[in-house]
């Protein structure tokens, strides 16, 4: 049942079966109060995702400014209860704890770059959120993302279905937003992933991308250009360079990732089974066979990762993502995770 290569979906070995539980009260966290975390919490609040949000972190006083600015929209917004602490015991129950906390790259560093800080922190998160919610979901979302995903499902002992990175959700966001600009269509009608590591070394599926189920490849936008391999190729550079291109300008990235960790929170929450590239425990797909988080089509629910979808990719497209998963699995090796 968990590996059969002809069926849409495959569940992650190891994970529970999934219990469909439609919840009525919905409680999430979200630690680092910085300028993701508080986008997440935004967008989240404005969807009238939740009926409880705490909020943690280490800065007393930043947290409780947050707090207090976002009580304020009580008047705007379904009755949702808010609190926040630098003591875990206010997540407490949480139906998914979202971390988004610690150093973020500053100009000309890459997400890499923060391996060990960021890991560091995570030894003390971690436990702390699993002794308070031992039922949740974690999603990750502070970077490296793909090796924290895979460092905090060491840390805490859940099952893989339960620990997810936001992964290439975002990154996939931004090669259709380009290619709906292109094509003058809705982002919504641009349908393709870019799976494996966050980032730097993801990778594009140009085999399955489709603008309203026409396939992408070889067909010709509004201009009359033909998009092949090499025109696409350009479009996946300036996804990776985006990222960077946003920090030189403003510092930090922080309205997409929220507006894409709501969209997971609502799979995730309202037991959606919608498919999302996010970042999961990898090892027994796609040709991968060894432990690595990196980004797959998953389909989420209330159980976490429900399956992992057996999408038909060529020969080039698995290399390269054998490549991605080697890349990421040599920096756990290094971190020693
Ligand atoms: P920020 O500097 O604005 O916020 C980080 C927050 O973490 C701060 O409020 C800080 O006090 C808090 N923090 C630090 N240590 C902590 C600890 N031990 N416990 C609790 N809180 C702690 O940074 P920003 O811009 O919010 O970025 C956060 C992270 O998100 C970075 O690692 C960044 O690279 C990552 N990121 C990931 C994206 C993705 O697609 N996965 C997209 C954008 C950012
Ligand atoms: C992003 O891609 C920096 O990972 C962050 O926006």
């Amino acid at each position: 049942e968990q590996h059969t290569p002809n069926s849409i979906f495959s569940r992650i070995p190891g994970s529970e079966i999934p219990q469909h539980k439609i919840k009525h009260s919905a409680k999430v966290t979200v630690v680092g109060v910085g300028n993701v975390g508080m986008a997440c919490a935004q967008t989240m609040l404005s969807a009238g995702l939740l009926n409880e949000l705490a909020l943690v972190d280490v800065l007393e006083d930043r947290l409780q400014g947050e707090l207090l600015d976002l009580q304020h929209s009580a008047a705007f917004l379904p009755r949702v209860k808010i609190v926040a602490d630098t003591d875990y015991g206010v997540s407490a129950d949480s139906d998914i704890c979202i971390v988004t906390a610690g150093a973020r790259q500053r100009e000309g560093e890459s997400r890499i770059d923060l391996l060990d800080r960021n890991v560091n922190l995570f030894k003390k998160i971690i436990p702390e959120l699993v002794r308070h919610s031992p039922d949740t979901i974690l999603l990750i979302v502070s970077n490296p993302v793909d090796i924290l995903a895979y460092v905090s499902w060491k840390l805490s002992g859940l099952p893989p279905n339960r620990v997810i990175g936001s992964g290439t959700n975002l990154d996939s966001s931004r090669l259709r937003s380009l290619l709906a600009d292109k094509f003058e269509v809705s982002a919504l009608n641009v349908h393709g992933y870019i799976i494996g590591e966050h980032g730097d070394n993801s990778v594009p599926l140009w085999s399955s991308l489709s603008v309203a189920n026409v396939p992408v490849l070889n067909f010709h936008d509004k201009k009359g250009v033909q998009y092949n391999k090499e025109t696409l190729e350009e479009f996946h550079k300036a996804v990776v360079k985006s990222a960077y291109e946003v920090i030189r300008l403003k510092g930090y990235t922080s309205w997409a990732i929220g507006f894409s960790v709501a969209s997971i929170v609502k799979s995730l929450l309202r037991d959606q089974m919608h498919v999302h590239p996010v970042s999961v425990l990898a090892n027994s797909f796609y040709g991968i066979d060894y432990d690595v988080f990196l980004s797959l089509p998953a389909q989420l629910g209330s159980a976490g990762v429900l399956g992992i979808a057996n999408l038909p990719i060529t020969e080039d497209e698995a290399q390269r993502l054998q490549n991605s998963a080697k890349i990421l699995r040599g920096m756990l090796d290094k971190s020693k995770m």
